[in-house]
């Protein structure tokens, strides 16, 4: 599989390196040329800005902070318009641990509307750490991965990037439920803030 990032972070760095060494062409794409280099370089992956990441990837991680979506919408254009993709984000502003979405919105349904693209929301609920696993075992059961999105066929994508990464896909249904997956990660952010190690955090594993 084509899979763009978008972003050169931690989150990038966590899946692009899982997507990799799932045998993944994987293409890293940041506004700064020299971090997304610098990453692509050590994952083994090829890179550039996000607009290239973004015509790369049959499927595209939207991997960059909630605050610089529309700056990404802006850089990339109309690129992933039909395409699938993944937002892993967490709207949450850390001042007061409170989402930034308007009630009733959440930021999957957001970069749904402003690309165009085919969005699932997936890998929001644990830490960049425990996406760098490999596998995501807990104790010897697998970590569980709910995802969301109004696209069957979206769906059925991510589902086989979870379970080749040794986790089990949760299907929670439509796009609408981005809004509780992204409430579910405010309140894993505050624990994590509070000082919780990154894997003792929701880690749900399979029954
Ligand atoms: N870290 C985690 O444990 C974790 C876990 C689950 C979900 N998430 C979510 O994943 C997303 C990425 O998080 P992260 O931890 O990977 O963040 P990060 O390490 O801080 O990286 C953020 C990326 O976003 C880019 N960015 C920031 N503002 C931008 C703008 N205006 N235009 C274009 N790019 C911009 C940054 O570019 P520069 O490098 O140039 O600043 C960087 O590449 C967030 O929505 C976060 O909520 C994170």
């Amino acid at each position: 599989m084509k899979i763009g990032v978008l972003g050169a972070g931690s989150m990038a760095h966590a899946l692009g390196g899982q997507w990799v060494a799932q045998g993944h062409e994987v293409f890293i794409g940041g506004r700064d040329g020299c971090k997304a280099e610098a990453l692509g370089a050590e994952l083994g992956a090829q890179s550039g800005s996000l607009r290239e990441a973004a015509e790369f990837g049959d499927v595209v991680l939207m991997g960059v902070h909630w605050a610089g979506i529309e700056d990404t919408a802006v850089a990339i254009g109309d690129a992933v318009r039909g395409k699938v993709v993944i937002d892993c984000g967490n709207p949450v502003e850390v001042e007061g641990f409170t989402l930034i979405t308007e009630p009733g919105d959440s930021l999957g349904e957001l970069i749904q509307r402003r690309t165009g693209a085919r969005v699932v929301k997936a890998f929001n609920l644990c830490h960049a750490e425990v996406w760098q696993m490999r596998p995501p075992v807990f104790d010897g059961r697998p970590l569980a991965v709910p995802y969301s999105s109004d696209d069957p066929a979206a769906k059925e994508v991510v589902a086989q990037l979870i379970r080749e990464m040794g986790a089990d896909p949760i299907d929670l249904g439509p796009l609408y439920h981005s809004k509780d997956l992204e409430g579910m990660g405010t309140v894993i952010i505050t624990l994590l803030f509070g000082g919780l190690a990154p894997r003792t955090v929701f880690n749900l594993v399979a029954a």
